[in-house]
C-alpha cells in the first residue's frame, strides 16, 4: 500500500517495570517527531491524588470519583514529559516510594481504567503517538501498526532501578528491588481487568543484554 511520507503510525510499547519501555519509547518519540504518552504516569497521578486525600484504596467508587474529578496534563519535553496535576507539577512526586507501593492497587480498579483508558484513546486519534504501558497493545491501541513487548531479567529490573534510585534510597538493594518487582509482576499480570499479557501481534524483545539506543 502507498502511503504519503507524512503518514503517521502509532506504537505500543508494553512490558513489566524496569524492562526499558519508557527509555525506549522516549528515544523513539523524539527521533520520529512523534508524542510520548507514559501511561503509568496517569496510574501514578491518580493514586497520589487518592493518597493525599486519605481515601481508601479498597473503596472504587471512591477511586472512581478522584479520577473523574481528576485533570492530569502530559506535557512534553524534550527528553520527556512533565505531569501536571490540577495544574501542579507533580512529575517527581508521582515516584516517590509510597506511591510506587499503592499504584498497582489503584491500577486494579476497572472503573480508574475506564477512565484513563478513554483520555489514552482521545490522546492516540491524530496518531503519532508512542505510548508505553501494560495494556497498549491488547487493549488501548489495538489497531497499532507497531506494538512491542518489552521484558529482561528480574535482576537485570532491579538493578536498572538500584542505579536510578541510590541516591534519594541508600537503604535499597537490588534484593529488596527483585521482591518487590516480583510483587508488583504479579499483581500486574493477574488483576482481572486488562492484565499485562503480550497482544498476540506484538514483537517480544528481551532487553536483559542490549542497550537502549
Ligand atoms: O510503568 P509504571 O511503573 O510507572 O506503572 C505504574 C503502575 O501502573 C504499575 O503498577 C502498572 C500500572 N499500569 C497499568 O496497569 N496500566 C498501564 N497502561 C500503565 C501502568
Amino acid at each position: 500500500m502507498n502511503r504519503p511520507l507524512t503518514h503517521k503510525i502509532n506504537v505500543a510499547i508494553d512490558g513489566p517495570a524496569g524492562a526499558g519501555k519508557s527509555t525506549v519509547a522516549r528515544l523513539v518519540a523524539e527521533k520520529l517527531g512523534y508524542i510520548y504518552v507514559d501511561t503509568g504516569a496517569m496510574y501514578r497521578t491518580v493514586t497520589l491524588k487518592a493518597l493525599r486525600d486519605g481515601a481508601d484504596l479498597k473503596d472504587a467508587a471512591a477511586l472512581r470519583r478522584i479520577a473523574e474529578r481528576l485533570d492530569i496534563k502530559l506535557l512534553p519535553e524534550s527528553g520527556g514529559q512533565r505531569v501536571l496535576m490540577d495544574g501542579e507539577d507533580v512529575t517527581e512526586k508521582i515516584r516517590s516510594a509510597e506511591v510506587t507501593a499503592a499504584v498497582s492497587t489503584v491500577a486494579s480498579v476497572p472503573e480508574v481504567r475506564r477512565i484513563l483508558v478513554k483520555l489514552q484513546q482521545d490522546m492516540a486519534l491524530r496518531r503519532g503517538v508512542v505510548m508505553d504501558g501494560r495494556d497498549i497493545g491488547t487493549n488501548v491501541m489495538p489497531d497499532a501498526e507497531v506494538k512491542v513487548f518489552m521484558t529482561a531479567s528480574v535482576r537485570v529490573r532491579a538493578e536498572r532501578r538500584w542505579k536510578e534510585i541510590r541516591g534519594q534510597d541508600p537503604k535499597a538493594t537490588v534484593e529488596s528491588l527483585m521482591e518487590a518487582i516480583e510483587r508488583r509482576d504479579r499483581a500486574d499480570s493477574e488483576r482481572e481487568t486488562s492484565p499485562l499479557r503480550r497482544a498476540d501481534d506484538a514483537l517480544l524483545l528481551d532487553t536483559s543484554h542490549i542497550s537502549a539506543e
